[in-house]
């Protein structure tokens, strides 16, 4: 393997589809608690949406950074080269997105174990085998919903930092991270 102008073709896939499944698990979560308040049946399908998405991000967040750390040296520089303060910035925030969503899965996982709530995850019921502690579940609950919500002010840091790049500084900092065919 070499060297390119782009991330490994591997990471960029596991970069966008992480994207999307980070995207559809706010979308069922919010379809199922706003739009479809008045239709239990049709809710509770995008509440197990919801968790099997969920599921998926934590699987791929854990994917991504073995395979981030492996090939690590394939990933090329920016050009030209941004200030080390902010280069350093935007590394820490990177960092903080992999945790948040190992985070996030995991709150809302131990959230509904401690309930004494199962976990429909469409391929597998996982059963509680928790101890049920009502306070825990609730200490879970918030950690799961402010992380989830704070999440989305690193994704605003993260792509505008990107989108900056890109547009005012023109560097190849954001053409690294898309498929080969586009410019
Ligand atoms: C990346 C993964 C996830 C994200 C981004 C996420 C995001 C969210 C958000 C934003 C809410 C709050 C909606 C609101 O009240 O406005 C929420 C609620 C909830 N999530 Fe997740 N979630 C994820 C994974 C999971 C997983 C894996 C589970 C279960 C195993 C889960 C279980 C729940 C539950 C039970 C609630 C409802 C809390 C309540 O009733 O107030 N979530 N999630
Ligand atoms: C759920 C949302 C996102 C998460 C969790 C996320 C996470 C990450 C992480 C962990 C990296 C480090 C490399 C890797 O492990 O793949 C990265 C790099 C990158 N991301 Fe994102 N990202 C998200 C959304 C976006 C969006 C919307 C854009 C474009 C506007 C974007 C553009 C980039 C670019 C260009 C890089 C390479 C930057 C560099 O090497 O400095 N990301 N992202």
């Amino acid at each position: 393997m070499q060297k390119t102008d782009r991330y490994p073709r591997i990471q960029i896939r596991l970069h966008w589809l992480v994207f999307g499944l980070v995207m559809c698990t706010y979308l069922w979560v919010w379809t199922a608690k706003y739009l479809l308040a008045w239709s239990p049946e049709l809710s509770h399908f995008f509440w197990l949406m919801h968790f099997f998405f969920g599921g998926l991000v934590f699987v791929f967040t854990c994917v991504r950074f073995v395979v981030q750390k492996m090939l690590q040296r394939y990933i090329p520089d920016i050009v030209p080269p941004i200030p080390r303060g902010q280069y350093w910035t935007a590394v820490v925030v990177k960092i903080l997105l992999v945790v948040v969503y190992w985070l996030i899965p995991l709150a809302g996982y131990l959230y509904r174990c401690k309930k004494g709530a199962t976990l429909d995850l469409y391929v597998t019921v996982l059963q509680a085998r928790c101890e049920v502690d009502m306070t825990s579940a609730q200490m879970w609950h918030s950690i799961h919903v402010n992380t989830a919500y704070l999440a989305l002010a690193l994704i605003a840091v993260h792509s505008g930092f990107v989108l900056y790049n890109h547009y005012v500084r023109k560097n190849n900092m954001l053409r690294r991270m898309l498929p080969s065919k586009a410019k």
